[in-house]
């Protein structure tokens, strides 16, 4: 009943305006502010394209460095929240460890909670892109029992995340700079993807006024499942269980059976009906890392290409336009940098925090934002009289 349109999944409803990013999903094309992909992902670093999507537009030379320096001022974590951390099962999913330590964060910076206050948004902005990487690094570290790192303020800010997983208290740890670019280019291809479902997430979550720090954990969670963020982790998965380049052939064959729950990971998208452009850049990214690390007859990398190779052959996803997404080589990606599987979707999360907070910007700023409330089609019963306990 009521004069509602059903519309399950969003397919066809535009909930906001917004002027951040473009997806044309039958050209495979992805816009930041207007910017290509394809050339972000080359002249850019990930904090240029941090400041163009909060801002609107490329900083030049002094915006870029007042910006980095603002962001590096603010990456180390209260004290506190490291004690708050020690509360987790060391075994927990570190996607669980970010939820909670993200919405935590709102117990702790009281000075940007404000969301009329343009200065308390901002600084929420730069205190979630500056603490990200430290809270990831730290679930890490926790998670393999060894003491966390404090942020080193000389590196960038991919060096550093890297040296926040991989470094100890007592060495001198030095990221390999291919390393740390081709990080870089994983969280610039990550950065934003306009309505997705976790920027939806926030989105919903902010309309009622929700403090920023609420509304990225909201997006966090919603981020964890396998039909988004978390498909690089069950991608990398399938590719191990798949095991063997012979064994392909059987898994396309389950991939296509209607009567098989099993999906190919990492393959479709709802918008992109053509090759996602970031899979094609994530590819690139994959050869180069492998190279550097003398790593180019990697199985993985082999069972991949020709899995991709066999699945664009074939039929059933000629026709239902299923290609790779950007997660179908960014798990190879990582695994070679030495990030753990389980981390894969919160590396995910620290790509898309800046996507998340110039949405959230966005949306507080928009005066014809209202509320977001769906409605929805009742199915359930009729009005009824509640019979006496003895005549249930
Ligand atoms: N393997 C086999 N069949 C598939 C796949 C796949 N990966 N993806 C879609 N299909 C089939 C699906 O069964 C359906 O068939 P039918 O028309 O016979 O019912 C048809 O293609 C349309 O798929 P859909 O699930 O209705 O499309 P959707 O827009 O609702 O879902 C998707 C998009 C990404 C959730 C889905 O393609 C999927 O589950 N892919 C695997 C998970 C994945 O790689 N997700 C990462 C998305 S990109 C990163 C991100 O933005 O988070």
């Amino acid at each position: 009943t009521g004069a509602f349109t059903f519309d399950p999944g969003f397919m066809s409803t535009a909930a906001c305006k917004s002027s951040i990013t473009y997806i044309d999903g039958d050209k495979g094309e992805l816009l930041y502010r207007g910017y290509a992909i394809e050339e972000l992902a080359v002249h850019c670093d990930f904090m240029e394209v941090c400041y163009l999507l909060k801002h609107g537009e490329l900083p030049n030379a002094v915006q870029k460095a007042a910006w980095v320096q603002d962001v590096k001022s603010h990456t180390m974590v209260h004290e506190q929240i490291t004690r708050f951390m020690q509360g987790f099962r060391r075994d927990s999913h570190p996607m669980a460890v970010l939820v909670g330590m993200v919405g935590a964060l709102s117990a702790f910076y009281h000075d940007s909670l404000d969301i009329n206050n343009p200065e308390h948004r901002l600084t929420a902005a730069v205190r979630l892109i500056a603490k990200m990487p430290t809270i990831v690094a730290m679930a890490y570290k926790y998670s393999i029992g060894q003491p966390t790192m404090y942020p080193c303020n000389k590196l960038d800010y991919s060096a550093n995340f890297m040296k926040m997983m991989f470094g100890t208290p007592c060495e001198d740890y030095e990221p390999n700079p291919v390393l740390a670019r081709a990080l870089d280019r994983i969280l610039i291809l990550h950065a934003d993807h306009e309505q997705n479902a976790s920027t939806s997430t926030v989105r919903l979550a902010g309309s009622s006024g929700a403090n920023p720090f609420a509304c990225i954990a909201a997006g966090i969670a919603c981020l964890w499942g396998p039909a988004h963020g978390g498909a690089n982790e069950a991608c990398l998965k399938m590719l191990e269980e798949i095991g063997d380049v012979s064994r392909v052939p059987e898994y396309i064959k389950r991939a296509k059976d209607k009567n098989d729950s099993f999906k190919l990971m990492g393959f479709g998208h709802r918008v992109y009906k053509n090759f996602d452009p970031r899979a094609k850049l994530m590819r690139e990214t994959c050869h180069e890392v492998l190279n550097e690390l003398g790593l180019h007859d990697d199985p993985l990398f082999k069972l991949a290409m020709e899995l991709e190779r066999i699945a664009l052959e074939d039929e059933y996803f000629i026709e239902k336009k299923l290609y790779p997404n950007v997660d179908f080589y960014s798990g190879i990606v990582q695994k070679a940098l030495g990030i753990p599987t389980q981390l894969f979707t919160g590396i995910f999360a620290m790509a898309r925090t800046i996507g998340w907070i110039a949405q959230w910007h966005e949306m507080i700023g928009d005066p014809e934002q209202k509320i977001g409330r769906p409605r929805q089609l009742y199915t359930g019963a009729e009005r009824r009289v509640v019979p006496p306990m003895d005549q249930r």
